[in-house]
């Protein structure tokens, strides 16, 4: 008891220093130059066991000017959904066509990525999860970033996400795309104000189907969106630390309506939906899922179906998270570094979701 309590203030502690030390110093972070070059074998439990902690820490910095009064310091909200979009931003960069972006390199991590318009607020993830990493120097940043994100979905009640390590960093910033393929240019994540013609393209080109680009929509049950970053507002469902399958039943339950105030004022940010007096959100992008007969069929699926849904997600954000590695390369290496048993779930390659891709869902 008395060893998590002091875990979680040295973990704040070092947070808030680390956020206090800036973005470029942190994304310019690389053990090799503070390490001797042999570090420990890698203590997985430990880790996970620690990144649960930081889940559930609400003194760590989020700074927002939202004021979200739950979940962290500085009005951000809580942590575990930003590691989740971390995770997320780190492989939405792949293409299949060239094999190259992903999550490979960590290069999120560095100036100008971590500055891309799409990634913004994402140095507070970076920031909180700096601490831990000066404490696993044998995992590379590359791995950090998805198992933390593997580690939040499990913390807010999500799916077991199954993990293999050995990606690599990428050990210096801004290096031209053309010279290193882990580097990818600005523009490959989604734009929000889109609908599902611009979904296609960005989720086709990384190699997934209409079910897969519901399914993983379906992280939007957890946090937030934040005026200072992507200038939308709001949660989109009441508990935006619980994973659930809400996103879906929302989506379909409640009415949408343009948001046209925010707290008695005209809203004059992007166009985005409201429900339950503004309490609630929709982006242009989530509202696409019903508005396309041949994605709705994928939603009215997950939102009776929260066990499917959980057991999809497990599927497709490992396959996210491996866009551009190759697992089974990893798994030739240093078997000590491997999660294994309860902590994580390990297996040379991935399933295939069950039932048919793109027919009906079954
Ligand atoms: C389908 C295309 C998507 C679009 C257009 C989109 C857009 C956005 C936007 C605009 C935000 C708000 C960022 C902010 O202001 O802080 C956000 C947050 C978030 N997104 Fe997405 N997203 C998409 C897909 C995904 C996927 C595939 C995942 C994960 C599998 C995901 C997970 C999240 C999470 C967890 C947050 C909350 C972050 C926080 O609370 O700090 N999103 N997304």
């Amino acid at each position: 008891m008395f060893a998590r309590i002091a875990m979680r203030l040295r973990t704040s502690t070092m947070s808030q220093a680390a956020a206090l030390s800036g973005a470029a110093a942190l994304a310019s972070y690389n053990y090799n130059a503070t390490h001797c070059s042999s570090p420990p074998a890698a203590d997985w439990p430990k880790l996970k066991a620690d990144l649960m902690v930081l889940c559930e820490d609400d003194t760590l910095p989020n700074p927002s000017v939202d004021g979200a009064a739950k979940g962290s310091l500085g009005g951000g909200g809580f942590v575990a959904p930003m590691l989740v979009r971390l995770a997320w931003h780190s492989s939405g960069s792949y293409a299949k066509a060239t094999d190259d972006g992903g999550s490979q390199g960590g290069t999120i991590r560095f100036q100008p990525e971590i500055n891309h318009g799409g990634n913004a607020g994402l140095k507070h993830a970076i920031g909180v999860l700096a601490p831990i990493k000066e404490n696993y120097p044998s995992i590379s940043w590359a791995d950090l970033i998805i198992y933390a994100g593997v580690v939040a979905i499990e913390a807010m009640g999500g799916p077991v996400i199954g993990f293999t390590p050995g990606r690599s960093d990428a050990p210096t910033p801004n290096v031209a795309p053309s010279k290193d393929k882990r580097f990818t240019p600005d523009d490959r994540l989604p734009d929000a104000a889109q609908t599902q013609s611009h979904l296609r393209d960005v989720f086709y080109r990384m190699g997934f189907d209409d079910r897969e680009i519901v399914c993983l929509s379906g992280a939007h049950a957890v946090g937030r969106c934040h005026t200072d970053r992507s200038g939308f507002w709001g949660p989109w469902t009441n508990a935006e630390n619980a994973f659930s399958n809400e996103y879906f039943k929302f989506l379909l339950e409640k009415t949408w309506t343009v948001k046209k105030t925010h707290e008695g004022k005209p809203w004059t940010g992007p166009k985005q939906y409201e429900a339950d007096g503004g309490a609630l959100m929709m982006l242009p992008s989530d509202l696409a899922l019903i508005e396309d007969a041949a994605f709705k069929r994928w939603v009215e699926l997950y939102a009776k179906d929260e066990s499917r849904f959980f057991e999809d997600f497990a599927v497709v954000f490992r396959k996210l998270t491996e866009l551009g590695f190759k697992p089974e390369e990893a798994a030739k290496r240093k078997l000590a570094n491997r999660p294994s048993g309860a902590m994580a779930v390990f297996t040379e390659g991935g399933p295939a979701l069950g039932g048919s891709e793109s027919g009906a869902p079954n």
